[in-house]
């Protein structure tokens, strides 16, 4: 049975004819074909081109996080920034907010907008301080804003300075027209001007709402010790000079690490020259701020 059986096999495989054996033989040609051209592709991607595939595999390769505390956050955030300066301590961050965000912090500001205002030192009054600040603006807080931007802008200023929110003041947002401009003065309050303070500014946080065309630059006169020399004139437009641009933020330091005021901290805002600046500041304190602030 078993020989008749293997050879009728055999006699079937015969009969398959010679059109099967054809068909038979191309296929493994074919199939030897695209295997072999397959494989030496691979060979040349491997060893001609190593360098974009193994950033390929990085870029795409998740970072093997670690489990967060209670408080913590599951995943990763990227912020980007320059460090425009060390003395000051001044950081930048293009596209901090996108251009619709800005809009609408814009659109959000516009409905009260008031002739700035000084704190003033003894002695100072509206009067004999006129021209040192002559913005407009005004003063909404997170938890003012029913669309929620707000909110979402200040959560990430508390990422890129790790400091928490409730630190903030309320969002002061500003308007620079034509030839308007603040001159150079620090955000901290000296207590030897300005009396004892039960809380001091660390930190201020500027997003540049809208792009001007010229002029409008904030400026640090005093970076790396420059133009102290005593003769420096507050309203001159010298030093470090950061270019607003729509979306993008800069956050700087008034105070030094051990809590006192660092004197390059020195700021203010060039004359607009072309165009109309919008930036909203966000200034950060030492101390937890309460709700009306
Ligand atoms: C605080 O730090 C600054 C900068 O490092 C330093 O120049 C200053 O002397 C320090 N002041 C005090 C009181 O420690």
């Amino acid at each position: 049975m078993k020989n008749k059986g293997s050879k009728s096999g055999g006699g079937n495989w015969l009969s398959l004819g010679l059109p099967s054996i054809f068909l038979l033989c191309l296929f493994f040609f074919l199939a030897g074909f695209f295997g072999s051209s397959l494989f030496s592709q691979q060979e040349v991607s491997s060893t001609l081109r190593p360098q974009p595939r193994g950033l390929e595999v990085e870029n795409n390769q998740e970072f093997d996080l670690l489990p967060h505390g209670k408080t913590g956050e599951a995943s990763l955030t990227r912020i980007p920034f320059q460090i425009l300066s060390w003395s000051p301590r001044a950081l930048y961050f293009p596209n901090f907010a996108t251009a619709e965000q800005c809009q609408g912090i814009i659109k959000i500001a516009k409905k009260d907008l008031k002739p700035s205002s000084l704190a003033l030192r003894p002695g100072e009054t509206a009067d004999n301080t006129k021209g040192i600040r002559t913005s407009s603006g005004t003063f909404i807080s997170s938890s003012e804003d029913k669309t929620g931007l707000l909110d979402r802008i200040e959560a990430k200023i508390a990422k890129a300075t790790m400091i928490p929110r409730n630190h903030g003041e309320a969002f002061n947002v500003l308007r620079y027209e034509i030839g308007q401009r603040y001159q150079s003065h620090y955000d901290a309050f000296n207590p030897a001007e300005y009396g004892p303070q039960k809380s001091q500014r660390v930190a201020s946080f500027l997003l540049y709402l809208s792009d001007v065309e010229e002029g409008g630059e904030t400026m640090f006169p005093f970076e790396n010790g420059l133009n102290m020399d005593g003769n420096y004139d507050f309203s001159k437009c010298i030093g470090l000079r950061v270019k607003p641009r729509r979306g993008d933020g800069l956050l700087f330091y008034s105070l030094f690490p051990n809590g006192t005021i660092d004197p390059l901290s020195l700021h203010g805002s060039c004359p607009v020259i072309k165009g109309e600046k919008w930036v909203a500041t966000k200034w950060i304190r030492n101390q937890v701020q309460d709700e009306e602030d």
